[in-house]
């Protein structure tokens, strides 16, 4: 049985002051209970991360997560972040090719593949984002679409290091729309993306690994999301901006 994670990606948004008291209105609303539900995982802005770090380090089932990194080790990238330097600040889990990145800075589905296995090196564990725009959706081609940014981004991957990675279907087109995927349609694309690993890893690796939906989810349509069986929890964008809103899908879980 998987068990559920629902990762908040607070995109460019929270200062280091709003970050913490976020952090904090979060962990208090954490109980026991909610923690059987599904783990949860704070996804802040690099300025951010090693606070929030500090923050959770001694509470179970709370992951710290970056929202990028640069596919090299070093050098002379001015504003570029390492992996390794991510994980210095504490952080597990890195989200790579977020359907922003591909747009607004042209991240390839080639420098993808070289950033996650940057990541991998420093032991981060990538949560590789796809999914389709909504021409593509229109077209009835999302499958094809989606199948293609996994092959180039991680099916080269060998077995060992692609269960380190968490997936992410997050159509473009849902992505802080307000429009959300319906259940249907999230669940078809992950029983999708789920056999697409299985023909690839094998039937374990196929079981185990974590597939997220995100886009315009809500407290009010996670539950019917979360309730498919091939859907493992949520990457959380508008909604993870408040403590209660975060704390609302947690409990849809
Ligand atoms: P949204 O963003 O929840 O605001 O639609 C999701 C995401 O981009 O990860």
């Amino acid at each position: 049985m998987r068990k559920k994670l629902v990762a908040g990606n607070w995109k460019m948004n929270k200062t280091l002051a709003e970050s913490e008291q976020l952090v904090l209105e979060v962990l208090s609303g954490y109980t026991k209970e909610l923690q059987q539900r599904a783990a949860i995982m704070f996804c802040p802005p690099f300025t951010s991360l090693a606070r929030v770090h500090s923050l959770v380090r001694d509470r179970s089932e709370v992951y710290v997560g970056a929202q990028n990194c640069h596919q090299e080790t070093s050098g002379a990238f001015t504003g570029e972040i390492s992996a390794a330097m991510i994980k210095a600040c504490g952080a597990t889990h890195v989200i790579l090719g977020h359907s922003e990145r591909r747009q607004y800075f042209f991240e390839s589905d080639a420098l993808l593949a070289a950033k996650v296995r940057a990541a991998l090196t420093s032991q981060l564990r990538p949560i590789f984002c796809v999914g389709e725009p909504l021409h593509i959706r229109e077209a009835g081609t999302h499958e094809s679409y989606v199948q293609d940014q996994l092959v180039k981004g991680l099916f080269d991957l060998p077995p060992a290091q692609f269960q380190e990675v968490i997936i992410a279907y997050e159509p473009v087109w849902a992505i802080g729309t307000g429009k959300v995927a319906s259940d249907q349609q999230a669940q078809s694309m992950h029983a999708f993306i789920r056999q697409l690993i299985r023909k690839r890893y094998g039937e374990e690796v196929a079981q185990k690994t974590l597939i997220l939906y995100g886009g315009s989810c809500k407290p009010s349509n996670a539950a019917g999301l979360f309730a498919q069986p091939d859907v493992d929890g949520g990457l959380i964008g508008g909604a993870s901006l408040q403590a209660d809103e975060f704390l609302g899908i947690v409990r849809a879980c």
